[in-house]
């Protein structure tokens, strides 16, 4: 096999984004657009990628040498292209960097969406020895260069949308963008090339003539998936190639198994925070409703059901749980884990460091960050419980909190099993409810509860006999 290097034209602007973001830094599912296509060049085994850049260099370049080791083991460069000249131009930038002895593959930074046995096949079709274009047939082909053949289907070269008579503007068939060219004849064409056309720019496509011309063969891979071959160009774009990217998700769950309500509503996603791949690992049987957004590292255990209008990050969900409607749950860094058969929500929040046991409940308008909680603990209803470590069979009241930051420093909260703490307490920490203990609703507790024990701190009810409310004075 011979050896490839990936060519990735990233330096364009990307003015119909309206955006400060260099356009191949957008992202899809989470992930920037260079990064989907640095991913294709591991797929297919690449030795090399070349990156060239332009506009926003230094941005992405940042943004993109620590994603070299995720992508895979190629060898990661970057050149720059300044000012931009056209495509031709760009190319001719990487022409140091390439060894003679492999296959140039070119990629455009901003095409997310081409799959690897699509390249593959085309690499095939180069064999080595061919100039290999990628073309596929659009309804609308205007802006893009036609292919043009000759009687008898060969190949003649491409002609740019603006250099081309009406009759080639009638081509329905136009170049994707991506070639696969053996890098010695690569480089003899790019020596050759002028900006003598239309636009004042070096195009790459001016090399397929120069293949005819040479003799050299030129193989049109000609696939009618235009999706793997889309651009993006504006938000518009973008968003269309998400929901085709993420029905592409949704699909292949299904085919797992896995029970979407529907495909067309499920996000899986990066987790841009922290790097973190979207994958979404599940058990057999489990269901999701619609609205779903995954990010991260998200995995459920068999029969997990997950509500509708769930945001779940970086989080492990074990079998048989249930997560209604509305929850959100968010481990980033730390993870967050809900135990076997734990009820959680509708409108919960879970945030890192909240690790549940079995059976666990947690309702309503209950936060939890950074806390144990042993199996069979509650929280019903408007709690917050951060950085506890809370017991077996614990009932956490309604409105109750542990008061865990003094305004510089944590503290931990201890409960210990089967501790039940009455509706509205405030549990300053760092503080211990012994087992068994009960406390009082209402209480401020800053001193431990020994276990078996009732602690109380509220002020003492008083009741004032025929107590008269003081009345409104009848209008003049
Ligand atoms: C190019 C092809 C056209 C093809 C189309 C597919 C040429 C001359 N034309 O069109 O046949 O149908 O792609 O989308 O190649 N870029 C640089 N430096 C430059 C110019 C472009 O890095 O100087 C990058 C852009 O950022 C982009 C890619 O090259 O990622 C393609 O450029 P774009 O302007 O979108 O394509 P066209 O030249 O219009
Ligand atoms: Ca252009």
């Amino acid at each position: 096999m011979t050896p490839l290097d990936i060519l990735i034209m990233a330096a364009g602007k990307g003015t119909r984004m309206k955006s400060r973001i260099p356009k191949v830094l957008q992202r899809l599912a989470g992930r920037p657009l260079l990064h989907h296509v640095l991913d294709q060049a591991a797929h297919l085994g690449a030795r090399s990628a070349i990156v060239i850049t332009g506009h926003g260099a230094a941005e992405v370049e940042a943004a993109t040498a620590g994603a070299e080791s995720a992508a895979g083991t190629f060898d990661l460069k970057f050149v720059r292209q300044e000012p931009q000249l056209g495509t031709g131009h760009a190319v001719q930038q990487a022409v140091p960097h390439l060894r003679d002895d492999g296959t140039a593959v070119v990629l455009s930074g901003d095409v997310p969406l081409t799959q690897a046995d699509t390249l593959r096949a085309l690499v095939a079709a180069s064999a080595g020895d061919r100039l290999a274009l990628l073309t596929v047939d659009l309804s609308d082909p205007t802006g893009y260069g036609r292919i043009v053949r000759d009687a008898q289907g060969a190949v003649q070269g491409i002609v740019e949308h603006k250099d081309a008579t009406d009759a080639q503007r009638a081509i329905t068939e136009v170049y994707s963008g991506i070639m696969a060219v053996p890098a010695r004849l690569l480089r003899g064409w790019l020596a050759r090339l002028t900006n003598d056309n239309a636009q004042g720019e070096y195009y790459l496509t001016d090399i397929v003539a120069m293949a005819v011309q040479d003799a050299v063969p030129v193989v049109a891979h000609r696939i009618t998936d235009a999706l793997q071959v889309a651009g993006v160009n504006s938000p518009l774009q973008l968003a269309e190639l998400e929901r085709a990217h993420q029905l592409r998700t949704a699909r292949s769950l299904m085919e797992q198994g896995v029970r979407l309500a529907d495909p067309a509503r499920l996000d899986l996603r990066d987790d841009a925070r922290t790097g973190v791949r979207g994958a979404l690992v599940c058990g057999q049987d489990v269901e999701i409703d619609v609205n779903c957004v995954f990010t991260g590292r998200v995995e459920l255990g068999e029969g997990v059901h997950i509500g509708a209008n769930c945001c779940i990050a970086n989080a492990r969900i074990a079998a048989g749980a249930v997560i209604h409607p509305f929850t959100h749950i968010d481990g980033e860094k730390l993870g967050a884990t809900v135990g076997a058969g734990a009820l959680i929500g509708p409108f919960a929040r879970l945030r890192p460091g909240a690790q549940l046991g079995r059976e666990v409940h947690i309702g309503n308008f209950v936060e939890v960050k950074n806390s144990t909680l042993a199996d069979g603990a509650k929280a019903n209803h408007l709690a917050y419980l951060g950085d506890a470590t809370v017991g077996e069979r614990v009932n956490y009241g309604a409105g109750s909190i542990t008061a865990n930051y003094d305004g510089a420093n944590k503290h931990r909260t201890v409960i210990e099993a089967d501790v039940h703490i009455g509706s509205n307490c405030v549990l300053v920490a760092p503080v211990t409810i012994g087992a068994g203990g009960t406390v009082g609703g209402g209480s401020t507790i800053t001193k431990d509860v020994p276990p078996g024990a009732l602690g109380v701190a509220r002020g003492k009810q008083v009741s004032k006999e025929n107590w008269h409310r003081p009345a409104k004075q009848p209008k003049a």
